[in-house]
């Protein structure tokens, strides 16, 4: 059986593939490692793997496979040669640990019969088929420490502040991080809000006698960093405004202790799923049970957010 992480790292992903080689191995499977994610399938980039080779990584962010985006996979012709290396070293199974993206590709493979579970990790959250993704907490941790620091400073020269997370198209991080970082102001995609809407609860921030003002802005929204910058260069409010993207500092943190456990059960959960002859499924968290929604549903469907959390934002900031 062979394991590969795909698409942005997220931390715990270590962790999940330390999982899976050791329940593997403990069932008496072979294991190999795919380098690269899916590039390392079409080059035929295979390594053995056993229980000593996974020592010490489950405190280790990314991922010691390393991850590619790979175009190539995503033609027809691609995923055959995949399939041809996987066929020529005699490989029965494939465990895709990734997010949205890489769970197409496990798809596409699933589609063409071979055997592939997924497990679903990515710092975006926006997998249907896992309540929460490996990585999201530890990138939310790291948004809300870098937060935190950023309010003391915009507090002492009075400012306002925007900052942008990740998450691609969700607002998940920015919602969680705007939550719990106490924003004025949370701006994604799943429901946009225009700058003229930020000035205005800048300046009531202001009127109220705040010291600062806070506005989370996910990187996938029409209002983000970038445009934020503009607006306020050209109509400057009461707080002079800086902008921080966080960037890709959020997905190189050391695990936390949620991610590796998460990370844990879902990869020990691939290989159980894999033993009871499930494939072409996503393993997941669902209501705090691993468990398994086949893959066809998994790239169908966009996974909701919780606008009342969006809502209660509003009314505590
Ligand atoms: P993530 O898994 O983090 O969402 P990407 O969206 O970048 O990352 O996808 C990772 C890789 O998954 C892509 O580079 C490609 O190899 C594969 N992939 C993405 N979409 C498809 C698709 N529709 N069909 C087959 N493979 C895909
Ligand atoms: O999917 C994870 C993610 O970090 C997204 O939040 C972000 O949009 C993207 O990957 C960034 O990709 P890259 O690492 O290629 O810049």
């Amino acid at each position: 059986m062979a394991i590969l992480t795909s698409g942005g790292d997220a931390p715990g992903m270590n962790a999940a593939i330390r999982a899976a080689v050791r329940v593997g191995e403990q069932q008496g499977l072979e294991l190999f490692g795919v380098a690269r994610g899916f590039n390392g399938l079409l080059n035929g980039s295979f390594r053995p793997l056993d229980a000593g080779d996974v020592s010490g990584v489950i405190q280790q962010g990314g991922t010691f496979l390393g991850t590619a985006r790979c175009t190539e996979f995503k033609t027809d012709a691609g995923q055959e040669r995949a399939l041809h290396e996987l066929h020529l070293r005699r490989i029965d199974a494939l465990v895709v640990i990734g997010g949205n993206g890489s769970q197409q590709g496990s798809f596409a493979l699933a589609r063409k019969g071979f055997p592939v579970v997924g497990v679903a990790s990515t710092i975006d959250n926006d997998l249907t088929g896992s309540d929460i993704t490996v990585g999201v907490d530890t990138a939310l941790n790291i948004a809300l420490e870098a937060i935190d620091r950023l309010k003391v400073t915009a507090s002492s020269h009075e400012r306002g502040l925007v900052v942008e997370v990740m998450g691609r198209d969700c607002g998940y991080l920015a919602l969680m991080a705007g939550l719990t970082g106490g924003a004025e102001a949370v701006v994604i995609p799943e429901r946009e809000t225009g700058p003229d809407e930020i000035a205005r609860v800048f300046h009531k921030a202001y009127a109220d006698g705040k010291k600062h003002a806070l506005a989370v802005v996910a990187e996938g929204a029409r209002c983000n960093a970038q445009t934020l910058i503009r607006y306020f260069e050209e109509q400057p409010g009461p707080f002079e405004v800086r902008a921080t993207i966080l960037g890709h500092v959020q997905r190189g943190g050391v695990p936390t202790a949620y991610d590796r456990l998460l990370a844990s059960r879902l990869g020990a959960g691939a290989i159980d799923a894999l033993l009871k002859g499930q494939t072409g499924v996503l393993v997941g968290l669902l209501d705090d049970r691993v468990g398994t929604t086949p893959l066809g549903t998994v790239v169908d469907t966009c996974k909701p957010l919780n606008l009342e959390l969006l809502d209660l934002a509003a009314v505590l900031s």
